[in-house]
């Protein structure tokens, strides 16, 4: 008997159809081998959903991703929606999705894998064995703290206004996860703060202190998050697991994917307690390659790996996956991207053909 999963397809704008069509293949591919049944539907995210509709997230496709199992997403935006105001540009479609389906925890592995070495711009000492994981809180902070706005003039100046905020609780929830995740990594959790500035902050650093005395196995500092920028390139073998609030989360987590040498290979997970999770690339549409067969779809294939392992619990059909891409690299295709010597320089479709190959 096979297991039968529903999963929410949404591959959005850019190259999100391209890179799609190669996870969704991949996917099809391991799940029988695997006992998994998938049954994907496709629904509209984004730009391509605000063309069609009017709307970045239809109310279909936040109901059809709440009846799902999981949702696999692929990248959303373009400029041409950049000129639409905040509440309707693409990027609404991941923050309705976030909010919508209480996604607080981010998971953003970045790890250097020994074939992509040369692509980094870091020098080979400074990366060898780099394996970070950062768990961004995704709901809170600045992104969603009241009051917002571009507020009216007062003696003919306008003011714009977000709110940095985060409540105990939603501090505690954020850190459970952290604490766990390193458990199961190295057992060191590296909390990222500005807590010699805001109180916000301050908050975070009493709550997160506390919480360690229920995880005495995990080794756990504090940094802020100016230096966190700085260590990160500095000397990233440093961190194991780190742990951080949205906006900090959004900024470091683009640096550490950068170790990597390319955005193009970063998978994220997006968790709530139990409920469906939203897998995605962390990069994003990359507009000027869309159409051209020129995308990696790495990030979206090695993001279904964790939709396997975190949004339905079948680790060893995201272990096969994540095996297949290290095999596609050590025989030395490449994306444009990843390019470096003695490799062999193939497009987005020819990329997924070979994984096909080897799973
Ligand atoms: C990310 C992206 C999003 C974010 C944008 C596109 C809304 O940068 O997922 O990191 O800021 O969270
Ligand atoms: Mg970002």
């Amino acid at each position: 008997m096979s297991e039968r999963y529903k999963i929410a397809v949404l591959p959005g704008d850019g190259i999100g159809p391209e890179i799609m069509a190669v996870g969704v293949a991949v996917l099809q591919a391991v799940g029988p081998r695997h006992g998994l049944d998938f049954e994907f539907v496709e629904a509209l995210a984004g730009g391509a959903a605000i063309d069609a509709t009017g709307e970045p997230l239809p109310v279909q496709t936040l109901e059809l991703c709440r009846r799902s199992d999981a949702v696999y997403l692929g990248a959303v935006g373009g400029p041409q929606w950049d000129t639409l105001g905040a509440d309707k540009r693409p990027e609404r479609a991941l923050l309705g999705l976030r909010a919508g389906l209480g996604l607080f925890a981010n998971l953003r592995p970045a790890i250097v894998l020994p074939q992509l070495i040369d692509a980094s711009t870091l020098k080979r000492e400074v990366i060898e064995g780099v394996d970070i994981l950062v768990v961004r809180e995704l709901i809170g902070g600045i992104y969603f703290g009241q009051p917002k706005g571009i507020f009216p003039e007062i003696k003919g100046v306008r003011r714009g206004v977000n709110t940095m905020s985060y409540s105990e609780v939603e501090i505690e929830r954020i850190g459970r996860v952290a604490f766990e995740s390193a458990r199961k990594r190295k057992g060191r959790l590296c909390s990222v703060d500005k807590a010699n500035v805001l109180e916000v902050s301050q908050l975070w650093r009493e709550k997160i202190t506390a919480l360690a005395r229920e995880y005495p196995d995990v080794e756990l500092t504090h940094m802020y998050v100016d230096n966190c920028a700085m260590q990160l390139v500095r000397w990233p073998k440093q961190f194991d697991t780190i742990v951080t609030g949205n906006l900090f989360g959004d900024i470091l987590s683009d640096e550490a994917a950068m170790l990597t040498g390319s955005i193009g290979m970063l998978p994220s997970a997006s968790l709530s307690r139990g409920g469906t999770g939203v897998f995605e690339p962390v990069h994003g549409s990359a507009p000027d390659i869309a159409g051209q067969d020129k995308a990696n779809p790495l990030a979206q294939v090695l993001s279904g790996a964790m939709l396997l392992r975190y949004g339905l619990g079948q680790p060893e059909a995201a272990d096969a996956i994540e095996r297949a891409v290290g095999t596609v690299l050590d025989q030395g295709w490449r994306t444009g991207d990843i390019a470096g010597p003695n490799t062999q320089v193939i497009g987005c479709q020819a990329m997924g053909e070979k994984l096909l190959t080897v799973l």
